[in-house]
């Protein structure tokens, strides 16, 4: 890394376009920029490329084509999921299952059913920041339409018993829908989602080097929902509008070099955390959340003893180190974590609190970098 070059190590919030999914993206808005939908030899040519992408990401996941749908992130999968199960429920009774730790597109989503006067049981998690199977199992019940439990946080990187919980639900004499944001595992993940055992899943773009505002819905075949938008035909008349081609075929590029290079990626990831965590862990007081159980290679949330979080991030990015206080979404709003809170955390500590997030394109010495530059800051603010 060149001296005075930024570090950039908030990839949790969002990853830098890969060069792949850039040509594609340039590739397609010049040379297959019709409308998919059209009659025509060039929307052929859009449509060919859009349906070419989704077997291929489909591929990656181990799904049939049509189980994909695109849209415009995560938030919009997530949204969809949870809702759609309550548009014109005949039963009043019906009812929501997911956890104190989801992503907010869950959580204000859950807040949006609860507002038509369903009912939404929140699963906490144990103070180590994960959900345990037995606690989502008996909340649910013969109403429950849905379950929505996180594969990994988007704070923590810790990851939750997905595949445990969906084995558990099978065991049931009940048949929810079992959704699962994987919007922050799939970035150091490779996953099947048949074999995960889910029914639904949210995929966002720009958290593996593809472009912000394209994201995946996977929907298994078995359920059958109402579509989200209304409109033209489009995406097998599930989500109405214009299909983001680009945005498709350069997910599908990204996808492709980031299932390639997964395991080398990951390793290059995680040798650069632990050299970061090590000598912060050597020369402050610190604790690393997660730190003995599994946790995505790339996230490290820090609770520096006595410092205050906002303080060290405004002098970390002063120095040139970009971090961020928790989620993008939360960040913004100055309020405690409800991840941290959830994990009984008091306020006065997750004031203390920051997430650093390595990415596809971090080098060799940043941990080492990141860490002088996280000791100097906090030596000056004595
Ligand atoms: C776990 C999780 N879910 C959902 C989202 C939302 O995705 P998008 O930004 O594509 O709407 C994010 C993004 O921060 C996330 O980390």
């Amino acid at each position: 890394m060149k001296k005075n070059e930024y570090l950039y190590l908030d990839h949790a919030a969002s990853t830098p376009m890969r060069d792949v999914a850039f040509e594609a993206y340039k590739k397609t808005e010049v040379e297959a920029f019709a409308n998919s939908a059209g009659g025509h030899a060039l929307s052929r040519k859009a449509k060919n490329i859009l349906e070419d992408s989704r077997d291929n990401i489909a591929g990656h996941f181990g799904v049939a084509p049509k189980e994909i749908t695109f849209t415009s992130g995560g938030t919009e999968a997530d949204n969809w999921i949870i809702k759609m199960p309550f548009i014109n429920n005949k039963n009043n009774s019906a009812e929501l299952v997911t956890s104190e730790i989801e992503h907010e597109a869950v959580l204000a989503s859950a807040e949006w059913v609860e507002s038509l006067g369903y009912r939404v049981n929140l699963v906490p998690c144990n103070n180590r920041g994960v959900i345990e199977t037995q606690d989502v199992l008996e909340a649910v019940n013969s109403n429950t339409e849905i379950v929505s439990i996180m594969l990994a946080n988007n704070e923590t990187g810790i990851i939750q018993p997905v595949k445990e919980i969906s084995q558990g639900l099978k065991a049931l004499n009940f048949k929810p829908i079992f959704h699962s944001d994987v919007v922050q595992a799939v970035a150091t993940t490779k996953l099947d989602f048949h074999n995960l055992g889910i029914q639904s899943a949210a995929i966002s773009g720009h958290k593996i080097g593809g472009p912000k505002g394209i994201g995946i819905m996977f929907l298994s075949s078995e359920v059958k929902l109402p579509s989200f938008l209304h409109g033209g035909k489009q995406e097998l008349e599930r989500r109405a509008g214009t299909v983001n081609v680009s945005g498709v075929a350069s997910l599908s590029a990204a996808l492709d070099e980031q299932q390639k290079n997964m395991i080398s990626q990951n390793q290059k990831i995680l040798n650069e955390r632990q050299e970061f965590e090590e000598i912060l862990k050597n020369s402050l007081d610190i604790i690393v959340l997660g730190d003995d159980i599994d946790r995505l290679e790339h996230i490290s949330n820090i609770q520096f003893k006595g410092i205050n979080s906002e303080t060290l991030m405004v002098s970390l990015d002063l120095q040139g180190l970009g971090v961020s206080r928790g989620s993008a979404c939360a960040s913004g709003a100055q309020k405690p974590s409800h991840v941290l809170k959830a994990m009984k955390i008091s306020n006065d500590v997750i004031n203390s609190h920051l997430r650093f997030s390595f990415g596809w394109n971090s080098k060799k010495g940043d941990g080492v970098h990141a860490a002088e530059i996280v000791m100097a800051s906090i030596e000056g603010m004595k």
